[in-house]
């Protein structure tokens, strides 16, 4: 009798584990970000680290701060699959003329990362939104 009933269990068990929903699966990246709030949070956050950044602000010396606030969190809404469609000009478009190099890059990329730990975001969710950022590099370095 033992004999098939553990199997049994065993196999109850592993269809249990597969079929219950874990967190990671069912919520989409927008959702681990904590919504909309929680991208307004950080892009004021990412903000903060830009103003503060002599290798960087520059490059925001112009820009029209509530502008890019704006386009930035309905970006990073679509991008993390939230309800949102970015409509703004493309990256090519924006990034344009303003010659940015790999190390310049690699940098935001950084403050961008500060904001998120700033926010207490989860660094396997960091690391999900870093993976779709990345394919946009060759449309805003050296243009
Ligand atoms: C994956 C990386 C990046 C993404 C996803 C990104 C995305 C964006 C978006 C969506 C906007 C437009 C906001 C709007 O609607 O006005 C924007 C604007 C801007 N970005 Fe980026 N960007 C990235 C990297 C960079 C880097 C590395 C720099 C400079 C070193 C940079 C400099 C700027 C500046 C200066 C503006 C404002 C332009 C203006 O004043 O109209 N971006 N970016």
């Amino acid at each position: 009798m033992k004999t098939i009933l553990l199997p049994l269990l065993i196999g109850l068990m592993l269809v249990g584990c597969s079929s219950s929903p874990s967190l990671s699966n069912s919520s989409s990246l927008y959702q681990e970000l904590n919504g909309q709030s929680g991208l307004e949070r950080l892009v004021d956050a990412f903000i903060q680290e830009i103003a503060g950044d002599e290798q960087i602000f520059h490059y925001f010396a112009k820009s029209n701060v509530d502008r890019f606030r704006e386009g930035f969190i309905t970006h990073l809404c679509d991008v993390s699959d939230g309800p949102c469609e970015y409509q703004g000009d493309n990256m090519i478009d924006i990034h344009t003329g303003m010659k940015i190099n790999e190390a310049d890059f690699n940098r935001v990329v950084e403050l961008l990362i500060n904001a998120m730990e700033a926010e207490g975001i989860p660094y396997r969710t960091q690391n999900k939104l870093l993976a779709r950022l990345a394919p946009l590099r060759p449309e805003i370095i050296h243009r």
